[in-house]
């Protein structure tokens, strides 16, 4: 994450233990880091560059990342990238090395059908028409799922806005491609938490820890592991992007009496986009936190604290919460400047904002813990100091709610 005065830029990308992989991530990457912060230098509004992931693996052998590009200038357009590697034979594959051209036809087919449904006029566009020809560049942006193939298409390319289409392998009739794969069993979820119980006295000092971005299975399990330790509690604001790839963790937040917050799906800057767009962002992360934890959560911080009138009224099923102390260990990553930034500022009420995706952040966490419960403050949830200490002015209580 970077946030300078002519830019924002939030970047998520997987590490695997494929060198290969990994080089071919960072080389795609970098080219449009670096093309985005050429662009930056000329601009005289402040552009916004976001790029999530999603990745998939198939039958233990195929492996599948899709980045979703978000560059808001004036207008916010959405670009994919796809990467689809063969770990067996340790190559990259393109959707011609995997169908034929008569499976190509049938992905037209199906695309067309599937557009038709969608906007009877769409069709007769000539661009269109172009864009969805049984011709393998049309589909070169995929990923295969342990059920599906997904095809990936920029805004532009057929609708205004990005489209996605997916096709179950069972549809795709001369596919012997893949052989069927049963879906993983996921880890059954006790529906009957159980929250510690907690003692907190309304009369002495408090404070709430929040972390952002994550969750991520290094730095976060670290930070729940000290906070364990010293029977404590923070706020995690999840990003719903990244909710699967670490469920456990999200129920080890809830079952160790954590509290879990709604960071937005994609970490876009909330007051450029649509309404409609906005609410997506907040009620299918609530979806995905509730799929694996059975609770929605009552908060949410908007990505960069940037929330106006629409925003609020869009999360009105939760409070919007920003914070009165940034640790900026985004910025510093550096455990030593992010202690000394959190004692020198610290104060009875405060909400401090730290990042759950850096080593440097975990270990000033390790060391600040111990420190700030010597000074007395009880670290407590965000809900949990709005409901003991009141007047909070970085809260912002729904009244509708
Ligand atoms: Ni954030």
């Amino acid at each position: 994450m970077e946030i300078e005065e002519n830019y924002l830029l939030m970047m998520e990308y997987p590490v695997f233990e494929e060198a290969k992989l990994n080089e071919e991530i960072k080389k795609q990457l970098i080219e449009i880091e670096t093309s985005f912060k050429n662009e930056a230098k000329e601009s005289s509004t402040q552009i916004e560059l976001n790029i999530t992931y999603q990745s998939y693996i198939k039958e233990n052998r195929y492996i599948s990342i899709v980045f979703d590009i978000y560059k808001y200038k004036d207008v916010s357009t959405t670009t994919y990238l796809t990467i689809v590697y063969d770990l067996k034979q340790k190559v990259f594959l393109d959707i011609s090395q995997l169908f034929d051209q008569k499976a190509i036809y049938e992905f037209s087919t199906i695309l067309k059908k599937s557009l038709k449904e969608k906007d009877e006029k769409i069709v007769r566009l000539e661009s269109v028409r172009t864009n969805s020809a049984p011709i393998a560049y049309n589909f070169r942006k995929f990923s295969l799922t342990k059920e599906e193939i997904i095809f990936y298409f920029d805004s532009f390319v057929l609708f205004e806005d990005a489209y996605q289409l997916k096709i179950s392998y069972e549809k795709i009739e001369n596919n012997t491609v893949f052989n069927k794969e049963s879906a993983s069993v996921f880890v059954p979820y006790d529906q009957v938490l159980n929250e510690p119980v907690k003692n907190i006295d309304p009369n002495k000092k408090m404070i709430a820890l929040t972390f952002d971005d994550g969750p991520s299975k290094n730095h976060t399990e670290k930070i729940l592991n000290v906070l364990k330790e010293a029977n404590a509690s923070a706020t995690f604001f999840i990003l719903g992007s990244q909710v699967h790839n670490a469920p456990y963790l999200l129920q080890r937040m809830v079952l160790e009496g954590n509290e879990i917050g709604n960071h937005t799906y994609t970490h876009k800057q909330l007051t450029t986009l649509s309404k409609a767009k906005v609410e997506e962002e907040i009620y299918q992360t609530q979806e995905a936190i509730y799929e694996v934890t059975h609770q929605y959560p009552s908060i949410l911080r908007p990505p960069y604290g940037s929330h106006n009138d629409m925003v609020n009224d869009c999360a009105k099923e939760t409070n919007v919460v920003t914070w009165s102390i940034d640790t900026e260990d985004w910025r510093s990553k550096n455990a030593d400047a992010v202690v000394k930034k959190v004692l020198d500022e610290v104060e009875d009420g405060s909400i401090i904002l730290f990042h759950d995706i850096f080593a440097s952040t975990a270990e000033a966490i390790e060391r600040l813990v111990p420190k700030l419960q010597e000074m007395d403050y009880q670290l407590v949830t965000v809900s949990e100091l709005e409901a003991y200490h009141k007047g909070n002015n970085h809260i912002f209580t729904n009244e509708a709610k």
